[in-house]
């Protein structure tokens, strides 16, 4: 076990590893309760640590040590220190040596699923962060790169397939067929938490790629037997994210093989591992008939994602735990990139821009936020964040929008040359862009260590006379934990001026200089940009293409929002725009309910938004995106203190009664167009087309006329494809009754038997805003299906109900919070990764009225009292509550 005061680990104290490790021998004996793991390590004296000589302290957690050699002598229990995380010997050579340790672990047993374990009897590993020493001891950190070649060892009825990183060496039988093996070698030198093993009865789907030297390289992507047809979209995104890692950034792929393994127990999302990639089987298995579209485009991006570290991660590594916006962040950079590529830019925009503000800046603006890399930590896997990977991200875009371009590509070009095979920082990664563009980007590090969400309060005054524009900026920084004061930013802010007729005016400043692309450069804490030759008012077009991640408050009438809405020559800011005047008239219907006073705000918006969607130019995708309403998490973020979800829940529904009335016709004629009735395909253009046929009956719905309900059973039932089936459960279950039922239970019916998309049934359940749902969501934690010891349950149910069912688990009576925090208590026993990944839908909390707030104090207590915690759950826990 842990020791129980974890303590803080702070960047400030990195000091290069007094040892190398430059090879790695690995041998493992599978077994399902008991199995040996043999490693064989050349260690040396680091050249470059301090010269006074160390102990060899290396990392071992919940192993079972059997014997360790130094130079092939047996090391005497006194020749060594064990304690539950380490194993140090004192007296070691001072020249290079080799240490050989055998281990003992116990993959059956092992719920926090880091290390080696079992899920559906297949053997597999994770070690990001820090689970490679929970197989054997070592330098388990990220700076010590070595040369990997691991030997398996298995029965051959329970592990037919035996796989790990990098190229197959060798394989045979053993024992006449009771056992076999195989030897794979990477040859590239990496760090431990790149290191993968799977072994298990597992069936491939196989494919090649010739890369742009001509190099064959095998792929192939493994899965439960039967499920093979399944994965066929997962292979072919994977080809497509291939070449264009070639075209867009020149890299090419460096093994002669590529393998992916799907497994159903899985903490996260998937993992990088060089040359086995480890998924999440929700993220691979597809089929018109068991996957939304979302989950299609999702598994195209991570599978990309995955594909893309092996050279953002894996050829160039993190020096330090600190540094994972290096790899994150520019991965996601990478992959948003991508998907932009292969589908609509601009929705493929407002995606990524929506899903960073719901997570993101609502992290940001609470007792978690941290910068973008933070400066300390207890348990690292609690910063795999939305800061991290999508803030991360949009740091990298702001300085492709900061140099352009081809600029950008020479800095990243310069990054893969220099750091090529290194543990690298972000200082290091920023100094290439410098570099190679002679751009100061002295002051934009800051995005690096402020936390919080810049806000730009901006103004415009024109002076007619002079035909002079004046755009008046003052940026604001709101304090966040230990972080009161902070430096004005560098934010580059894209933007337009609209004139009368919606044309955009010609950007010339005072200084003579003409923006051509737009772009000016706030650095100042109050600035004002002075254009000169305007002909009439225009209005202001902000923040074009969400070039900065901050909030840009200006007062505009709501005429000139119309005109944003139906001209700007920015797709992005037209969608903004909507999204901001909904915002807008949401907060106010909110604010109206609070004081007890009936309203039938919002009749001008939905004619606004009737305009601009009637227009056929604009792409179906573009047009769902459109019709959706802000979240309600994003209006309790924007009205930011004595929330009262409940509220805003009314004026939600409230909002899209009156857009679904105002615009029936309109509805019903995109409801009826958009049908489509020819052969599934999962291309961007079709699923844009279900997207927006959906996206209109959720507001046509939101009357609850018999006629809607009765139209909404048909969707279901109809339904040829996941999409539309999903769809209609999801708002079946939110409106309850016998219709909800009969779907609910033909639903079960249909899937039972399949435990990724029956997760689909948990969730449609956990997400009703009814008042029954949290009675329900507590008797399906005894269901036959449900397991705590599998993540993709616990989120599909209780991650569901406490991250996106706002009403019900922030009931007034606290019980919803007392159901989350009892079962982070119980998770944590087994999987404290999971529990307090459930703990951080707690993180507005503060921000609720005082009603609410008091009994989500009492939960949060709750947990914090209790016995035992594991470091994960006790440092978010701790941060919630302090003052
Ligand atoms: N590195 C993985 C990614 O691509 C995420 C991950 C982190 C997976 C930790 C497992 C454990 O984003
Ligand atoms: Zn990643």
């Amino acid at each position: 076990m842990k020791p129980s005061t974890p303590r803080p680990i702070h960047l400030k104290d990195y000091r290069p590893p007094a040892y190398l490790i430059d090879k790695v021998d690995l041998d493992f004996d599978l077994d399902p309760i008991r199995t040996r793991i043999r490693s064989r390590l050349s260690v040396r004296p680091n050249p470059k640590a301090s010269a006074r000589r160390e102990p060899l302290r290396l990392d071992g957690e919940h192993l079972e040590l059997d014997e360790i050699k130094l130079d092939r002598r047996v090391l005497a229990k006194k020749d060594y220190k064990l304690t539950d995380t380490s194993l140090t010997i004192p007296k070691t050579p001072s020249k290079p040596f080799t240490l050989e340790i055998t281990t003992f672990v116990n993959p059956q047993a092992n719920k926090a699923l880091q290390g080696l374990y079992r899920t559906s009897n297949v053997y597999c590993t994770q070690c990001e962060a820090e689970g490679f020493r929970r197989i054997t001891y070592f330098l388990d950190r990220p700076d010590v790169l070595a040369s990997y070649t691991v030997r398996i060892e298995a029965d051959p009825n329970e592990a037919p397939i035996l796989l790990s990183n990098g190229n197959l060496l060798e394989r045979g039988t053993l024992d006449s067929g009771k056992r076999h093996y195989a030897v794979w070698r990477d040859p590239f030198p990496k760090p431990s938490y790149l290191f993968a093993l799977v072994g298990g009865d597992l069936a491939p789907i196989a494919s090649s790629f010739r890369t742009m030297s001509g190099r064959l390289v095998d792929l192939a992507i493994y899965v439960e037997h039967g499920k093979e047809e399944r994965a066929a979209w997962a292979m072919d995104s994977l080809k497509r994210a291939m070449r264009w890692d070639e075209v867009r950034f020149g890299r090419e792929y460096d093994l002669d093989v590529f393998n992916i393994v799907a497994v159903s127990d899985f903490n996260m999302g998937a993992m990088e591992n060089k040359g086995l990639n480890v998924f999440n089987d929700r993220l691979i298995l597809a089929s018109p008939e068991t996957a939304t579209d979302t989950i299609f485009e999702a598994i195209e991006s991570v599978v990309a994602h995955e594909y893309f570290h092996n050279w953002t991660g894996n050829r160039i590594t993190c020096r330090d735990w600190f540094q994972l916006c290096l790899k994150e962040g520019l991965t996601v950079f990478r992959d948003q990139e991508f998907s932009g590529d292969e589908r609509s830019s601009v929705v493929q925009r407002i995606l990524d821009v929506r899903q960073l503000k719901t997570h993101q800046f609502s992290e940001d603006a609470g007792p978690l936020a941290h910068p973008v890399r933070p400066e300390t930590y207890i348990e690292i896997n609690n910063f795999y964040t939305a800061t991290v990977y999508e803030k991360g991200s949009e740091v990298v875009r702001m300085i492709q929008t900061l140099l352009g371009r081809e600029n950008f590509r020479k800095g990243m070009d310069l990054y893969f040359e220099r750091h090529d095979g290194e543990a690298a920082t972000v200082e290091q990664f920023i100094r290439c862009f410098e570099d190679a563009s002679g751009v100061d980007l002295s002051q934009f590090r800051l995005w690096y260590s402020q936390a919080g969400t810049p806000e730009l309060v901006c103004a415009l005054r024109y002076d007619k006379a002079k035909k002079k524009a004046e755009l008046e900026v003052e940026q604001v920084l709101p304090a966040t934990p230990g972080q009161a004061h902070k430096k004005p930013m560098h934010i580059p802010l894209r933007l337009g001026l609209l004139g009368g007729n919606g044309h955009d005016v010609a950007l010339k400043l005072d200084s003579g200089e003409e923006l051509a692309d737009g772009i000016v450069s706030v650095t100042k804490r109050r600035q004002t940009f002075r254009f000169v030759d305007v002909p009439s008012r225009p209005v202001p077009s902000l923040l074009r293409n969400f070039s900065a991640p901050v909030n840009v408050t200006i007062d505009l009438p709501d005429r000139d929002v119309e005109l944003l809405m139906a001209a700007d020559s920015d797709l992005f800011n037209r969608w903004q725009a909507a999204n901001s005047f909904a915002t807008r008239t949401l907060v106010e219907i909110t604010r109206l309910l609070a004081q007890g006073k009936q309203t039938a705000r919002g009749a001008r918006y939905a004619k606004a938004l009737g305009a601009t969607i009637s227009t056929d130019a604009l792409e179906p995708a573009y047009r769902a995106e459109l019709l959706k309403l802000p979240t309600q998490a994003d209006i309790a973020r924007v009205i930011g203190k004595n929330v009262d979800p409940a509220l805003i829940h009314r004026a939600h529904r409230r909002l899209a009664k009156l857009i679904g009335r105002t615009l029936g016709p309109l509805l019903e004629d995109i409801y009826g167009a958009m049908a489509e009735d020819g052969p599934f395909s999962p291309s961007a253009e079709s699923a844009g087309r279900r997207a927006l046929r959906n996206a209109a009956l959720t507001l046509l719905t939101a009357q609850w006329g018999p006629r809607d309900i009765t139209r909404l059973s048909r969707h279901y039932f109809k339904a040829t494809n996941m999409t539309d089936r999903a769809h209609a459960l999801f708002l079946l279950a939110a409106y309850g009754g016998a219709e909800s039922a009969r779907a609910l239970d033909d639903f079960y019916a249909r899937w039972k038997g399949d435990h990724v998309v029956v997760d689909t049934w948990f969730a449609a359940q956990a997400q009703s805003p009814l008042a029954g749902t949290l009675k329900r969501v507590e008797a399906l934690t005894h269901h036959p299906l449900f397991a705590l010891t599998a993540p993709n349950k616990v989120r599909a149910l209780i991650g569901t109900f406490a991250a996106t069912n706002p009403v019900q688990f922030n009931r007034p009576d606290g019980a919803g919070y007392a159901f989350v925090a009892g079962h982070v208590l119980m998770l944590d026993r087994m999987n404290p990764q999971i529990a307090a990944r459930m703990l951080g839908a707690f993180r507005s909390w503060r921000a609720l009225e005082s009603g609410r707030r008091g009994q989500a104090r009492k939960a949060l207590q709750r947990v914090a009292r209790a016995k035992n915690l594991s470091s994960d759950v006790q440092e978010i826990v701790s941060k919630m509550l302090e003052a």
